[in-house]
């Protein structure tokens, strides 16, 4: 599986690179399984992978990466192995409390923050708030936590009908654009590019109203194994596509 395009170390240059990449960051476990090592520890590398691959996009020049740390059905997990996760995301967030301004990365949260513990919360607002102070142009990721494209797209549904019940909006004003600002994703483009590693061929409830003209990408390659250049091959293959948008060739 996945599609043998030669890697390059170019793929920054030169016309058509994504402005927004999705990644569902999968293969954690088994990668750690595999090296007889407990799924936890697939969590710790696949969490530097992100690190690794945030930092090469940023380089790219692609503005925007979304990437799905955790969803509204991986509550099922043990509780070690969620609260692993969490305190992978705790330590990242500290970190970048401490560097995104210097380095121009702005941090959002995608999902619904209310079941996420008080301290990481405060986090993610510490982090918006440096966000807010950086310049819109500056690169930024996007971590979906607790996030489900079902979950996000009934919210947005209830603050819209709450509008209309409130006299604000009517339901005739409904369209894309009107509804894409009740979202978690208010402001930020489409990604034309969604990848998934570890060879699983599914959306897993990510991105849903978004998704709808992406590119995807697949690849067997384990979440904690990809790397720059898999990155390359994924915008290579993108670059080769033929986006038509329900149109025709010209
Ligand atoms: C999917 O692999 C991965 C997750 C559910 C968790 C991803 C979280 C991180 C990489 C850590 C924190 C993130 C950031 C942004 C610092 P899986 O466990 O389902 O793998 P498997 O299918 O092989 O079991």
């Amino acid at each position: 599986m996945g599609e043998f395009v030669k890697s390059t170390d170019t793929a920054g240059q030169g016309k058509n690179l994504p402005r927004h990449i999705a990644i569902i960051m999968d293969g954690n476990g088994r990668w750690a399984t595999r090296q007889g090592l407990p799924r936890t520890a697939g969590h710790k590398a696949g969490a530097e992978t992100f690190r690794r691959i945030a930092t090469y996009c940023k380089n790219l020049g692609v503005q925007y990466l979304t990437v799905y740390a955790f969803s509204t059905e991986n509550w099922k997990r043990s509780e070690t192995e969620v609260s692993a996760i969490m305190t992978l995301l705790k330590k990242y967030l500290l970190e970048a409390v401490d560097t995104m301004e210097q380095d121009h990365i702005r941090l959002r949260f995608l999902g619904d923050m209310t079941p996420i513990k008080p301290e990481l919360r405060a986090l993610a607002r510490q982090t918006d708030e440096i966000s807010d102070h950086l310049a819109p142009g500056d690169f930024q990721a996007n971590i979906c936590l607790n996030y489900g494209g079902r979950d996000e797209i009934l919210r947005a549904v209830r603050r819209f009908a709450a509008d209309c019940a409130a006299g604000e909006k009517r339901p005739e004003d409904l369209d894309d654009a009107l509804f894409s600002g009740y979202l978690d994703s208010a402001g930020i483009p489409d990604p034309e590019l969604i990848i998934r590693p570890s060879g699983e061929l599914r959306l897993s409830n990510f991105l849903l109203w978004q998704c709808a003209y992406s590119e995807f990408y697949f690849t067997d390659v384990l979440w904690p194994d990809f790397d720059e250049a898999e990155l390359d091959r994924a915008i290579a293959a993108y670059r080769a596509r033929d986006r038509r948008f329900g149109g025709v060739k010209k």
